[in-house]
C-alpha cells in the first residue's frame, strides 16, 4: 500500500481503499469467511487488492475454499494472469536465461468446482452434484448401485463450451496485444481426454479465426521445456489445476516464490490482484518475507485500470530497488520486508519531475 501511494504521490494515478479484515483472524474469532457485507463492498470497488491467506491453525481447504475460491468465482475471474519473467541478473536464475512466459490460467472450472462427492454402501443415498456458475448451473445424478459395493470419493473436472471460448478469446487477444505469434496451450488430452480434447477443438478454431498459431503441449512435458527452454514460450494458456502447479514452478524458475504476482480478472468486472504466495506461517511477524510479489501484484492492479505508465514505474522501481542489493533474505540480502517496500517506494518517489 506504501508502494501504491508513492505512485499516487507523483502520478495521476489517485485512489481511495477500504481495508476489509478478511482471513483467519477473523475466522477464529466469529466462524466469518467471506460475508454478504465485504462481497458488497468489493462489488462496489474498481478492484481488489489482496494480501495472502493460509493458516496452520485452520484445517487445509477451509479458508482456499471460503475465500479465495469463493472470491474468484462470486466475481467470476475467469483469467488468471500470472506472468513469470527473468529478472537476470538482478535475481539469480535457475536458468541464466531471458525469458517471459505470461501464464494465462483459467480460473473458475476443471478441477476447481468443488463439483465431487462420496458415494458406495456407507453414503445412502444417490450422489447429486449441483455446480452453480454466473453462466450456467449443472445438475450431475449418479447411482448409488453402481458403485458394486465400494465406496468411492469423485471430483469431477469439468469444462464448458462457454467457459473454454472465453478463455481462448482472451489467450488470443492477450497474445495479439503482446505481439506474440502463437499461443501455447498446455494440458493432458492424452489422458483426460474428454475435457482436454474439447479443449483443443475450441482453441484450434479460435487459433485459425485470430490467426495466430496454436502449440499444444502436455503439463509433463511442459514441466521439462519450462526448465530447459523456458526462453522459447510466451503466451500460455493453461486449465485451472495444471496452471496452479506450473506457475509455482515458473515462480521459482524466475527466482523464487517472493518474485510472482497475479491477477484474477474479470474483463467486465472486478479484478482481484494478489501475490501468488500464501502467507508463509513459517516466517511470519520476522520481518523476512519478500514484498515483491505484492508489488508487482499492484502493478497489474495499475495496468489493468489503465494506468500502465505507473505499472511501468513500479516495474522499474522493483529493479532499481534490486539493482541496489536491497533486498529480503531468500534473495540474499539481509534487509526486512518493510525496509524493502519502502526502498521501492522510495525510488517510485524520486521519479518525481
Ligand atoms: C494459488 C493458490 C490457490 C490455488 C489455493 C490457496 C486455493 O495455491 O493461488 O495458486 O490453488 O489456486
Ligand atoms: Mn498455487
Amino acid at each position: 500500500m506504501e508502494v501504491l501511494e508513492a505512485v499516487s504521490e507523483i502520478s495521476s494515478f489517485s485512489f481511495d481503499a477500504e481495508y476489509l479484515d478478511i482471513g483467519s483472524d477473523r475466522y477464529l474469532a466469529t466462524g466469518e469467511l467471506l460475508t454478504d457485507e465485504d462481497i458488497s463492498v468489493m462489488r462496489s470497488k474498481d478492484a481488489v487488492y489482496f494480501g495472502a491467506i493460509g493458516d496452520p491453525r485452520v484445517a487445509p481447504g477451509v479458508l482456499e475454499q471460503g475465500v479465495l475460491l469463493r472470491m474468484r468465482a462470486v466475481f467470476d475471474q475467469y483469467i488468471n494472469l500470472r506472468p513469470v519473467t527473468s529478472w537476470f541478473p538482478l535475481v539469480p536464475l535457475k536458468r541464466q536465461v531471458d525469458f517471459d512466459i505470461h501464464f494465462l490460467r483459467e480460473n473458475t472450472e476443471d478441477f476447481y468446482m468443488g463439483a465431487g462427492g462420496h458415494f458406495g454402501p456407507s453414503h445412502g443415498s444417490n450422489p447429486h452434484v449441483h455446480v452453480e456458475r454466473g453462466m450456467y448451473t449443472l445438475d450431475l445424478d449418479l447411482s448409488a448401485e453402481s458403485s458394486n459395493g465400494d465406496d468411492f470419493a469423485f471430483e469431477v473436472g469439468l469444462l464448458s463450451r462457454r467457459g473454454v471460448e472465453r478463455f481462448a478469446d482472451y489467450a488470443f487477444r492477450y497474445a495479439s496485444d503482446r505481439g506474440d505469434t502463437k499461443v501455447t496451450l498446455v494440458d493432458k488430452a492424452n489422458v483426460c481426454t474428454h475435457i482436454y480434447g474439447m479443449q483443443r477443438e475450441i482453441f484450434q478454431e479460435k487459433s485459425a479465426e485470430y490467426g495466430i498459431d496454436l502449440e499444444f503441449m502436455f503439463v509433463d512435458a511442459m514441466a521439462m521445456a519450462m526448465i530447459v527452454r523456458p526462453e522459447t514460450f510466451g503466451t500460455v494458456a493453461v486449465p485451472n489445476l495444471f496452471g496452479d502447479i506450473l506457475t509455482d514452478l515458473g515462480a521459482q524458475l524466475q527466482g523464487g516464490l517472493g518474485m510472482g504476482g497475479s491477477g484474477n480478472i474479470n474483463p467486465e468486472g472486478v479484478s482481484m490482484f494478489e501475490p501468488i504466495h500464501g502467507s508463509a506461517p513459517d516466517i511470519a511477524g520476522q520481518g523476512k518475507a519478500n514484498p515483491i510479489a505484492a508489488v508487482l501484484a499492484a502493478q497489474m492492479l495499475l495496468e489493468n485500470q489503465g494506468f500502465p505508465e505507473e505499472g511501468a514505474l513500479l516495474h522499474d522501481a522493483v529493479r532499481a530497488s534490486l539493482d541496489n542489493g536491497s533486498t529480503t533474505p531468500d534473495l540474499g540480502g539481509n534487509m526486512t520486508t518493510e525496509q524493502v517496500g519502502r526502498t521501492i517506494a522510495d525510488m517510485v518517489l524520486s521519479t518525481r519531475r
